[in-house]
């Protein structure tokens, strides 16, 4: 694993956002997946940006997001559908139609899971898979225990996890207690992986990430499984692991 320490979230999100265009200026076809939360708000602030001043265009690029609730409409503002057109898919020329997110209002969500793996493959599968992560070690919604070799799914958000998202409703209660997610084997199925962590609350999973054991209860930890994964963290997210980054990383 590739670690590009940063200082700050500020230049995390520049970092992030200069790997992702390059990908976009090496293949104007790039299939990138995405990401929702705290973490890449700054990364898709800075496309917009890019977008405005440089013109980078979306028109053949595909989108595919990790996870979305189950049980909220599209259009409510919490969703996943609302954060991707509200925070990146609004300020940029990329076709409605080119921007997947799993649909956590199917009717039958075990075909929706087999809808959007299937989908994804036949799109010819995500070049470069953009991930945050949880202070449970979660990535995408898959929480501790979950089968490394899980495609999307339907999963119980954890409390942790709905307790971190609270933020964003009016109260704990409103947080949804299930989501569809893509699973660890889709996620390891990217050609590449950009990983961003930022803030001390996610110091923990950064260590157990880089030195802990590869376990399903440390769902990042898979990631040390992948060849192409670049982490780019801030100090503050790094502060663990400092003193050991020779012996970090693998590979
Ligand atoms: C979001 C997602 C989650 C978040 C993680 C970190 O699509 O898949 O794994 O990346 O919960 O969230 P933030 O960035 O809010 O700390």
């Amino acid at each position: 694993m590739r670690v590009i320490e940063v200082d700050n979230y500020d230049e995390m999100s520049e970092k992030a956002a200069e790997l992702i265009l390059e990908k976009i200026k090496e293949n104007k076809h790039a299939n990138l997946g995405l990401a929702t939360g705290g973490t890449p708000v700054g990364t898709y602030r800075c496309l917009i940006k890019d977008h405005t001043e440089n013109k980078t265009s979306y028109k053949n690029v595909q989108t595919f997001n990790l996870d979305e609730y189950i049980g909220i409409d599209p259009d409510n503002p919490n969703s996943y559908h609302s954060y991707m057109k509200a925070n990146l898919f609004d300020h940029i020329d990329i076709p409605a139609a080119q921007t997947h997110i799993p649909n956590g209002n199917a009717e039958d969500l075990a075909i929706e899971c087999l809808r959007y793996d299937k989908m994804i493959e036949e799109k010819g599968g995500i070049d470069l898979q953009l991930l945050g992560i949880g202070t449970n070690g979660h990535i995408g919604f898959n929480e501790p225990g979950t089968p490394f070799a899980s495609h999307t799914h339907v999963v119980e958000l954890a409390q942790s996890t709905r307790e971190a998202n609270a933020r964003y409703f009016n109260s704990l209660d409103e947080v949804p207690t299930h989501a569809l997610t893509m699973g660890i084997s889709s996620i390891l199925a990217s050609k590449g992986i950009v990983l961003l962590a930022s803030g001390e609350m996610k110091a923990d999973a950064i260590y157990e990430l880089l030195y802990g054991k590869i376990d399903e209860e440390m769902p990042a930890s898979a990631l040390r499984k992948h060849s192409n994964v670049t982490l780019i963290a801030d100090k503050d997210a790094l502060k663990k692991v400092k003193g050991q980054r020779s012996v970090a990383c693998g590979q």
